[in-house]
């Protein structure tokens, strides 16, 4: 039931604030994190092994942030696909983590399987409770997404990043790496963020015209920094599949060791930038591009629009949010680019061509 929604990824987008809610009534009182007590501790793991595929493992590359970040704690990421082929090491103090929405992903599964016997614990995170992934870990978190039927994933996107970043929370607790206050106030803002979903939501009609114009694009480059760096790698794989408009993510940082030489006039280049530490070279980045005829679509907070500039082709202010949790709320108007692309170039957008929304072929 589309809900009065004219595609089923237009109403997953839209009832992320309720869905982010209650998913967090299943992991959050107050400001106590409820996770299974099967979970090892923390404080007594060595490293973190991420593996997934597709928006599942840009999901766990913004977790390598949080982990290490917050927690203290090395993260390595791999791709389901490459990992389960490598046969890299694992050594005894190693929690590894699986991603899927759908949980029945046959690389993601592989990956796990090869993990058995090797990592202290098999952790997955999924949406589907009863799959096989869910089924063969020793711990499996539900995401609460509810079902997702677009083929490209929006709410189990985010609902992954939320799931993750409790996790990473309640690994720093224990690890020690956070402070009482610190925790506390994440937690307070993360509540709050439902609320703020709906603000990203209404800048829907900016998003539709960007689109627009951006449809008309053979070639588009998305560009962020830190956490933002894997939500750029999201955009674009949202824009590919639903609008099959080639579209590539770099860290902006990398910008002028190649991908530059792709600008032009007919490249619009999508930012991701909330004002933060870096963002000044961001914007240095920004003008490399408008120097070069590149129209950027800049994607930030008051603040930001305000350091950017006046030569910004399109600038979407979002409210202001804790930089932890950017992620999360960068990730919607990311997922309402390419839906109104998709739109405006009247591809299947539920459907997309030659893609499945489970993919249990290697
Ligand atoms: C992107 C998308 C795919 C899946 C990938 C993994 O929108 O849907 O990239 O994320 O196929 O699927 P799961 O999460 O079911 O393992």
């Amino acid at each position: 039931d589309k809900a009065g929604f004219k595609h089923f990824m237009a109403k997953e987008i839209a009832e992320q604030p309720t869905v982010l809610a209650d998913a967090l009534r299943g992991y959050l009182n107050g400001n106590t994190i409820f996770l299974p007590d099967t979970l090892p501790d923390f404080a007594k793991v060595d490293r973190l092994v991420m593996v997934a595929c597709g928006t599942a493992y840009y999901a766990c590359l913004t977790a390598k942030y949080w982990f290490e970040q917050i927690a203290r704690l090395p993260v390595e990421v791999d791709i389901a696909s490459e990992f389960r082929y490598r046969e890299p090491p694992i050594s005894k103090g190693t929690v590894a983590i699986f991603v899927s929405q759908s949980g029945e992903t046959a690389d993601t599964l592989a990956a796990l399987r090869y993990c058995k016997g090797k990592a202290e614990t098999i952790l997955s995170v999924v949406n589907v409770d009863q799959s096989s992934i869910a089924r063969e870990s020793d711990v499996a978190l539900p995401i609460h997404a509810g079902v997702e039927v677009g083929v490209a994933s929006t709410k189990a996107f985010t609902c992954q990043l939320n799931t993750l970043l409790l996790l990473a929370l309640n690994a720093a607790n224990q690890r020690g790496t956070i402070s009482d206050t610190d925790l506390a106030s994440t937690l307070s803002n993360l509540r709050a963020l439902p609320g703020l979903f709906n603000a990203a939501l209404d800048r829907d009609p900016v998003m539709a015209d960007a689109a627009t114009q951006i449809a008309e694009a053979r070639d588009v480059l998305f560009l962020g920094r830190g956490l933002m760096y894997p939500l750029a790698l999201e955009g674009a794989l949202k824009l590919k599949e639903i609008s099959y408009i080639h579209a590539e993510a770099y860290a902006s940082g990398e910008l002028k060791h190649g991908p530059i030489a792709l600008i032009d006039k007919t490249v619009p280049v999508v930012v991701m930038a909330p004002r933060d530490a870096l963002f000044e070279k961001t914007v240095s980045n920004m003008q490399e591009v408008m120097a070069r005829g590149g129209r950027v679509c800049l994607i930030t907070d008051a603040a930001g629009a305000e350091a950017a500039g006046d030569d910004v082709w399109r600038t979407v202010v979002l409210p202001e949010v804790d930089p932890i949790l950017t992620p999360l709320l960068y990730a919607l108007p990311a997922q309402l680019l390419a839906y109104h692309a998709a739109v405006a170039k009247g591809t299947d957008v539920d459907q997309p061509r030659n893609l499945a929304k489970s993919v249990t072929v290697e």
